[in-house]
């Protein structure tokens, strides 16, 4: 029986029939075809990679799979990510966080060209920007002006209007009297609060105050009043970069019990409120974990960082696939260093997060440059590569032109000084992994979950090793195809079959 398991696992797209004897002990009997003459037999339907996760999920965003290649600032998820993401039947998420707007514009119509205008599971990232009023504004009017009609909105702590205004922009009444999107927001969230706003119809007052400035009409504002904000929360777990660290599966429940509380209060249907996980996505179990916990779609990050359409330099997706599960560590954010942020990031191959711990250790202490002992004032030297005055003169010329009061505020405090010396030196180590200096490795700023070591330790001695071979694709093929076979395992042992461990498992191959 055991190699009709291996069959009945390997190939997840037959029908299996299992007996019930009358010991009561099932017992697998066939693979494929039926068995003949034996009555009393159940049959396994087939597991097709395309069913798992919630396939109005899929058929919404027109796509094949209920997989999300995601965002990834800067352009690190390049637009070329995203058109083979979205190729490979996936939907694909540009990191258009943190690019100047002709960028994200130029990115967009990229997309656009090579995907055609009737291609819909693709999107861009707009994330929340307090330090830079009017960006997000100026953000989904782009958006909108390019029609890209799914937007991943991250790191909200609260709705905002502009968010409403794309929604409600996209609704209309169908014909048979239900609500109709245009416009999709995904939800990026680690919290039950902030998932709850996103998952209620949009506020009353913010509905008005936008049919009173004219930015949206009566009958949106209507229409929007009855469906969530979001049809797609996306639950982010410990992950690369900005993330709060918070386990997958309390995550997710919590999310759920949101969604179960959320619908009662505003009287909406539970389905109206996808909910899918991020986070840790990188093997063929986590992807059949988070499907069989009731995720509507998996969403990874990390591990794409590593393939070869991804906006990092070669250097850097090196010493991503040399990474394990433990390499990792929360170092300062450069974005947000005073307000003590932290970023995940990774540790092996690279002093970064040391650094930029140390850096903050320097700024919590009080210390300005000037009053540090000599030592330490050569640390800083040594690691920023020139004497602390430069570096100060160079942050300083920036700093005036975007933000004057700040530059006068650090001429007559020491430590604020040494802060934007820090932040400047933080910023620097992402642009360069991303170009891939040569004499700077020591400094990359790599943004990397425990996924990336995860996925390294899945590839190991496949054809995915190499990153040469790694692809959006692949990636993803392989994690659907893996994941389908460990959820046919899983089938035949909730079935009372004895299914061997190693069966739990899948090896990558190439697909076409
Ligand atoms: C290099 C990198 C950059 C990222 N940039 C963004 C971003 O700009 N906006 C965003 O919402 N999420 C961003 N993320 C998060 C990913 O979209 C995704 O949610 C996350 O990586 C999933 O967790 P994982 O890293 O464990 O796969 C980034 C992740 C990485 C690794």
């Amino acid at each position: 029986m055991l190699d009709l398991i291996r069959n009945a696992v390997e190939a997840p797209r037959e029908r299996a029939w299992v007996s019930i004897p009358e010991s009561g002990i099932p017992e697998l009997v066939s693979v494929g075809l039926p068995p003949a003459g034996k009555p009393g037999t159940a049959t396994l339907p087939p597991v097709y990679p395309e069913w798992l996760g919630d396939r109005a999920f899929a058929a919404e965003h027109g796509a094949r799979f209920s997989y999300v290649a995601g965002e990834m600032a800067r352009g690190i998820a390049t637009p070329r990510m995203v058109i083979e993401a979205a190729r490979a039947g996936c939907v694909g998420f540009y990191g258009s966080a943190g690019l100047p707007l002709a960028e994200i514009k130029s990115g967009v119509e990229e997309i656009k060209a090579a995907l055609g205008p009737e291609a819909r599971n693709w999107g861009a990232n707009l994330i929340h920007s307090p330090q830079e009023p009017g960006q997000e504004k100026a953000v989904i009017d782009l958006f909108l002006s390019q029609n890209v009609s799914r937007v991943s909105a991250s790191a909200f702590m609260r709705l905002t209007a502009d968010i409403v205004r794309y929604t409600a922009l996209g609704l209309s009444r169908a014909g048979d009297g239900s609500v109709q999107r245009a416009n999709h927001v995904f939800a990026k969230v680690s919290r039950a609060e902030v998932a709850e706003a996103f998952m209620a119809p949009a506020p009353e007052k913010m509905l008005k105050d936008l049919v009173a400035e004219g930015a949206i009409t009566p009958l949106q504002a209507e229409l929007a009043s009855k469906v969530p904000v979001a049809a797609d929360i996306t639950a982010e777990a410990d992950s690369g970069g900005h993330t709060d660290n918070r386990p997958a599966s309390p995550l997710f429940s919590s999310l759920c019990a949101a969604r179960a509380r959320t619908a009662t209060r505003y009287g909406l249907p539970e389905s109206s409120i996808r909910i899918g996980l991020a986070g840790g996505i990188a093997t063929p179990q986590s992807v059949a974990a988070a499907f069989q916990m009731g995720a509507a779609y998996v969403l990874t990050g990390s591990i794409n960082q590593s393939a070869i359409e991804s906006g990092l330099a070669q250097a850097g997706r090196a010493l991503l696939a040399r990474a394990g599960p433990a390499d990792v560590a929360m170092t300062p954010a450069a974005d947000m260093f005073e307000q003590g942020v932290q970023v995940q990031v990774l540790k092996r191959g690279t002093l970064f997060a040391m650094r930029g711990k140390k850096f903050h250790a320097f700024y919590r202490s009080g210390a300005s440059y000037e009053t540090l002992p000599t030592a330490d004032q050569k640390w800083i030297d040594d690691v920023l590569g020139e004497p602390f005055a430069a570096a100060w003169a160079a942050t300083r010329a920036y700093i005036q032109r975007v933000n004057p009061a700040e530059a006068a505020r650090a001429e007559e405090d020491g430590n604020k000084r040494l802060a934007l010396v820090a932040r400047r030196y933080l910023f620097m180590g992402a642009q360069w992994a991303r170009e891939g200096q040569a004499d700077r490795v020591a400094d990359y700023q790599i943004w990397c979950g425990p996924a990336m070591g995860a996925f390294n330790e899945w590839v190991a001695g496949s054809f995915l090793e190499p990153v040469e071979a790694r692809t959006v694709r692949q990636i993803a093929l392989n994690l659907m195809e893996g994941a389908a076979h460990v959820t046919r395992a899983g089938q035949l042992r909730s079935m009372g079959l004895t299914v061997p461990a190693e069966l739990f498992s899948f090896r990558p191959v190439p697909f076409e």
